[in-house]
């Protein structure tokens, strides 16, 4: 059988991409100018972007020697400014310190700011043909597919086996085309709506032997997020409860919600009776609930009273079971004083 780079390199001759602007040409400036926008930037987008910029500043000198405002004029649109900046001042740290050529050195390259080892990758194999791996997203997901990868990529376990993988990979002829066609193959079969009836490499790719191309690339693990514990209190009165308007500002600024114990010396009862004023029976002692935010984990631990009358002091409002539904009330607090 055909190894995996002869299969690629075959499947591009005939269904890769050729007429990209930055294929036209083995420019090595060129090429970094199109590797840097193509490292946040989509194809479609960058063609028109690159064309201008290429036609602006033709040579690394005159990128180096151009005025700033200028290079930032271009870039308007792209985004991620820094790249623009990284670029213009590459370009004068060639100019004045390596020699004003940019550098064939792998080393080098990777002295430059904005060239990381991918990028360095791409412009070592597209420029001067030397046999360097690439590991941008597109081929993180091929590879992760292809050796069935069920870890997030973004370990540093992960990404140092990715770049194992995409070093032993590497075909002794025709870098260029077969870097080309690793990329091709990410972004336009193996990508988030996989066609692997199409894909050349479908006969050795795990994830497709086993069914698995779906699940992988596994999505970065969700960060933990941390528990908050309130302390809250059910009092009621017949059918109407007790609820407070919650200050602007917190999670729940605006709406109105169960009063909440800020645990002082004192135990709940005398607390209620020093700031409602109210004398109470305790019906229920420590139920819980739970809901969760974006950034914290809120555990609910509530108390049942019944008041021996309404008149409260401090502000507050008394809202009936039956209108609890249509209320300004959070969704947790609503779920815990439906179940009364
Ligand atoms: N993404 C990064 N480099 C690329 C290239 N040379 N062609 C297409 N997509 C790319």
């Amino acid at each position: 059988m055909r190894s995996f780079a002869d299969q690629l390199i075959a499947w591009h001759s005939k269904s890769g991409r050729h007429h990209l602007p930055w294929q036209q040409t083995k420019d090595p400036y060129a090429i970094w100018v199109s590797e840097i926008m193509l490292q946040q930037t989509q194809v479609v987008t960058v063609i028109k972007y690159y064309q201008r910029f290429i036609k602006k500043f033709p040579t690394l000198q005159t990128l180096a020697y151009a005025d700033e405002e200028e290079v930032m004029k271009l870039w308007s649109g792209l985004g991620y400014y820094r790249r623009a900046r990284f670029l213009y001042g590459g370009a004068q740290m060639i100019m004045n310190e390596m020699g004003g050529k940019f550098p064939s050195d792998f080393e080098m390259m990777m002295q430059i700011p904005g060239i990381g080892r991918s990028s360095a990758g791409a412009i070592a194999a597209f420029a001067f043909n030397q046999k360097k791996a690439i590991l941008d997203g597109n081929v993180k997901r091929v590879l992760a597919r292809y050796f069935l990868i069920t870890q997030w990529t973004g370990l540093p376990k992960i990404e140092k086996k990715l770049w194992d993988f995409a070093e032993s990979l590497l075909p002794a002829k025709k870098i260029d085309t077969y870097t080309q066609a690793l990329m091709d193959l990410g972004a336009t079969l193996c990508n988030k709506t996989p066609q692997c009836h199409l894909c050349p490499l479908k006969k050795t790719c795990l994830a497709f032997l086993q069914n698995k191309v779906q699940l992988v690339p596994i999505p970065k693990p969700k960060k933990k997020i941390p528990t908050k514990t309130a302390e809250m209190f059910i009092i009621k009165h017949h059918d109407e409860i007790l609820v407070v308007k919650q200050s602007q500002g917190g999670i729940w600024g605006g709406l109105w919600s169960l009063p909440q114990f800020e645990r002082k010396a004192m135990t709940a009862q005398t607390w209620i009776k020093k700031y409602f004023g109210l004398d109470t029976w305790l019906i229920k002692k420590n139920l819980k609930a739970s809901t969760t935010f974006t950034h914290y984990k809120l555990k609910i631990i509530y108390s049942i009273f019944e008041a021996k009358s309404q008149h409260a002091k401090s502000p507050h409002s008394w809202l009936s079971l039956s209108s609890i539904e249509g209320s300004a009330t959070p969704a947790i607090i609503k779920k815990i004083l439906l179940k009364l």
